[in-house]
This record gives C-alpha cells, sequence and structure tokens, in this order.
C-alpha cells in the first residue's frame, strides 16, 4: 500500500469526527481505541484517507455510487454553474438541467415516459408505493393495496422502505412496520428451497404467483423486485424468471416496480439491469449511480399509462400525486447527472463495463478454482458477488468474522477496498462485493483479484 505524508494535519478533523459524527452503520465503541476512518481525496479508482494512506477503491465509493470514477472536474464545473445560475426552486415547477435530463434518461428506457425526482433510493421507493397505494384507492376502492417484495432484496432505510425489505437483520429492532407489504421467496438458485427443481426459475417465479393467490389478487397491487439481488447476495435470476414473472405481473395485473438503485445507469453494462432480462416495467426507480454521488439525486420514472391515472380527472381536487421532496428540486442534481450520462456515453463506459466485466469473471472463476473456499461467483457487468463457505458440499457458509477477515486483509495489506454482506441475514453474511466504477482496466482487476487471493490464503492459512 502507497503512504504518503498528508498534505496537512487532519489531526483536529479526526478529534471532531471522533467527537461528533454519527458513522452510518457502524459499531462506534471500536472508536475509543481505534480512528475513525476518514476520506481526503479520489482521482480516478483511487482515494486517500486522513493518513496518507493509498487504496484502490473496488467498492465505487463503498456502496456502488461512484460509477465515473473519483475526481471529474467536469462534473463539478457543470454542477458550480447551475448552482450560480439557480440551486433551487420546487419540484411544482421545472429547471432546465430537470427537462434536460428528464429528455436524456427518457430516451435510453424506451417504454417509460416520467421522471419524478427525489434523494435517496429509499424516497425513490417511498414515492412508487405511494402511486401503488394511491391508484389503489382511485381505482380499486383501495383493496388492491398490498405491495410484494422478495426475501434477501433490499429498498431502503425510511421506516416504510425497510418493510419492504427482506433482510432479517436490517429489520431487526426497527418494528412495528408499515402494513400492507408481504414477502415472496427469493430466486438464489445456490441455496434453492426446493429439492429437486428441474426448473428453478419458473419455480421461484411460481412461487411469487402462490403469494397473490393465497393473499387475494384483488389485494395485490405492486411487486417490487432489484433486476439482480445486491447487499443481499449479488443474486443473478435463473433463467426463465423474468419472462415469467412477467407473466404473472400482467395476469395479476399488478404493477412491476424495478428497484435500480444498484443496477442503474450502467453498472450492469446496459443502462438499466432489467434491459439485460428483456422485462418490461411500470414503473423504475434509481439513485446511485445517476450522478455517480457527485450529487443528490433520485428518479422514480414510470410509463404513460401510470401517470395518467394521476390527470384522468381534473375535476377531483385530491386526483393528482400529492407527494412532494423538497430537495427533488435542487438542481446540482439532474447538472451533475447530465454530465454523468454524457461521460458514461463519451468515453463508452458501458462498453467497458461489459468488457471489464468479462475479463473480471474470467479471473474470479480462476480464483474459484484454486479455492475451494468459494462456493459460487455471480454477477452481471461490473457487479459481482463471491460467495464463501466453509467447504463446497456443504455450502456451509464461512462465519463472518472470516469474511470480514478478509475484507480488512485486503484493506491492510493490499490498499484495497472490497465489500462484504453487511448485518443482512444471521449467519449468511458470507459474500463479498466488487463494483468498481466503470473506468477500471486490466491492471486494477488483477490488482484487485490478487489482492482477494493473497487475503483469502493468509486468512485461511490459521483455519
Ligand atoms: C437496491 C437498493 N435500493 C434502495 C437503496 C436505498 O438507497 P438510499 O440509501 O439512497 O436510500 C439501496 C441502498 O443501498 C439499495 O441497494
Amino acid at each position: 500500500m502507497n503512504i504518503k505524508m498528508p498534505d496537512n494535519d487532519y489531526s483536529s478533523i479526526m478529534a471532531a469526527d471522533r467527537a461528533h459524527v454519527w458513522h452510518h452503520l457502524t459499531q462506534h465503541k471500536t472508536f475509543e481505541t481505534i480512528d475513525p476512518p476518514i476520506m481526503i481525496e479520489g482521482k480516478g479508482l483511487r482515494v486517500w484517507d486522513a493518513k496518507g494512506r493509498e487504496y484502490l477503491d473496488a467498492t465505487s465509493g463503498g456502496v456502488w455510487t461512484v460509477n465515473v470514477g473519483y475526481g471529474r472536474t467536469e462534473i463539478a464545473d457543470a454542477v458550480r454553474d447551475q448552482l450560480v445560475r439557480l440551486n433551487f426552486f420546487s419540484g411544482s415547477a421545472g429547471t432546465i438541467p430537470g427537462a434536460l435530463f428528464a429528455k436524456q434518461l427518457i430516451e435510453k428506457m424506451p417504454g417509460m415516459s416520467r421522471v419524478y425526482y427525489s434523494n435517496s433510493g429509499s424516497e425513490a421507493n417511498e414515492k412508487a408505493y405511494k402511486m401503488v397505494r394511491q391508484i389503489a384507492h382511485n381505482k380499486y376502492g383501495g383493496a388492491k393495496h398490498k405491495i410484494l417484495y422478495r426475501d434477501r432484496d433490499y429498498h431502503g432505510t425510511t421506516i416504510t422502505a425497510l418493510s419492504s425489505v427482506g433482510q432479517i437483520q436490517r429489520r431487526a429492532g426497527y418494528g412495528p412496520f408499515t402494513p400492507g407489504f408481504v414477502e415472496v421467496p427469493h430466486c438464489l438458485e445456490y441455496r434453492s428451497q426446493w429439492q429437486d427443481v428441474e426448473d428453478y426459475g419458473i419455480r421461484a417465479a411460481n412461487s411469487i404467483e402462490d403469494v397473490i393467490l393465497r393473499e387475494g389478487p384483488e389485494t395485490v397491487g405492486g411487486l417490487i423486485l432489484e433486476p439482480i439481488t445486491a447487499g443481499g447476495g449479488a443474486i443473478t435470476p435463473p433463467k426463465g424468471y423474468w419472462e415469467r414473472v412477467q407473466q404473472i405481473c400482467s395476469k395479476y395485473e399488478v404493477l412491476l416496480i424495478l428497484d435500480e438503485v444498484v443496477c442503474g445507469m450502467g453498472r450492469t453494462g446496459t443502462w438499466f439491469g432489467y434491459q439485460q432480462y428483456g422485462i418490461q416495467p411500470d414503473i423504475v426507480t434509481m439513485a446511485k449511480g445517476v450522478a455517480s454521488g457527485y450529487a443528490a439525486i433520485s428518479c422514480t420514472v414510470t410509463t404513460e399509462s401510470v401517470f395518467n391515472e394521476f390527470k384522468s380527472d381534473p375535476d377531483d381536487p385530491m386526483s393528482y400525486f400529492r407527494d412532494i421532496s423538497t430537495f427533488g428540486g435542487c438542481t446540482a442534481g439532474p447538472a451533475a447527472a447530465l454530465e454523468n450520462i454524457r461521460i458514461v456515453e463519451e468515453e463508452n463506459l458501458l462498453g467497458n463495463c461489459t468488457e471489464m466485466g468479462k475479463y473480471l469473471r474470467g479471473k474470479l472463476d480462476a480464483l474459484q478454482n484454486k479455492h475451494d473456499l468459494i462456493g459460487e461467483v455471480r454477477g452481471e457487468g461490473l457487479f459481482y458477488g463471491l460467495e464463501l463457505v466453509v467447504e463446497r458440499e456443504t455450502k456451509t457458509p464461512l462465519s463472518e468474522p472470516l469474511v470480514q477477515g478478509i475484507v480488512s486483509d485486503c484493506l491492510k495489506k493490499s490498499g484495497v477496498l472490497i465489500g462484504a454482506a453487511n448485518r443482512s441475514f444471521d449467519g449468511m453474511n458470507n459474500v463479498l462485493f466488487l463494483s468498481p466504477a466503470f473506468i477500471v482496466t486490466p491492471s486494477d482487476i488483477d490488482e484487485i483479484v490478487f489482492a482477494i487471493d493473497s487475503a483469502i490464503t493468509r486468512v485461511t492459512a490459521v483455519l
């Protein structure tokens, strides 16, 4: 790992952080004896911390966000110019970047037509839920209000978004939850819930129909799914799954909501993850990579048909979408998103995502051949997961301390940042995550995979 003397003395920053900042998803007791991590600077795929340590970031900012890499001055310039011209106006009015980004986005999403702006993935999903609920009240007397979500998927942190999360450890201790959310089975064949199933994809999709029939189709208005489950284990859909899901949604008039918060804007090599599988959703939500973290922005995108439900009765003063998001009116988000999309197109980053994704897959498959503890390699484009097991036969999950030991070894010994399932499932936080920025090169990938290889060798040597 490269260490350079920091340009400044950050001890006062460290002290202020230690005294006053409450870090996300972190047990703070550890900071009584060790310093909290503080990131200072980034360029391309590299970031530097307050102690001058350099890291190769294979996580795009920890949570699949900085898709075009750090230090993009052109995005910063575009945001600055826009803020000077007009920083904000409530989303009840339009703005130049808001209109231009919506037009460009819709061009990438055949079949979709309207963009509703807000600030986070959780909020984008909440908007989708409110749309389903309002349609249920307007068209079905409130009956068709239930929203189905899938075991292992994640949709956000607010109480209602959390009510639709299929990860037991993320939910634990935060109930009671919002009523009307019902879980359907996951589609991870490696951990199949059914014995000897010939066509697992169809079986998993049919289990959604089973839930609809159990609940009563007249009560189910929406189904939210991640195209590829991200934090829940990098779960790529089994063959036939999506086609059948689409049929089931059409049959029972259930609105299909695709949560593209992680996969959206290119992560899998197509603009949206669902475009890998030929699905036509009713609502699509996105956040993280929309502006690569240069500004906060999320979008809830709908078909014209969903949109029309909210303008069909202008005489009814209650019939339109009575929702607002104050900071959905910030212009920095769409201004940054416009530049982000330009960079992805001009630098052919979707192409690089696909090409480097194949290269990464090859390297990970070779790593699996070398280490028995890699039970399965899953992913698409530049989003991969390695499920770690004690032994392949039994598929017993590797214990969390060992998984974290591998993550920590990569960081400390090689200066490579990788991710892992974090407080999602009891005894099953055993998946490593890789999601480098779209500008990644073969030599970056070699460095990342070498770090994991060495970490696994070191950590397993003590078993
Ligand atoms: C698939 C998915 N949906 C929604 C969210 C929530 O997004 P946010 O943290 O911006 O609210 C996340 C966050 O990790 C996510 O992974």
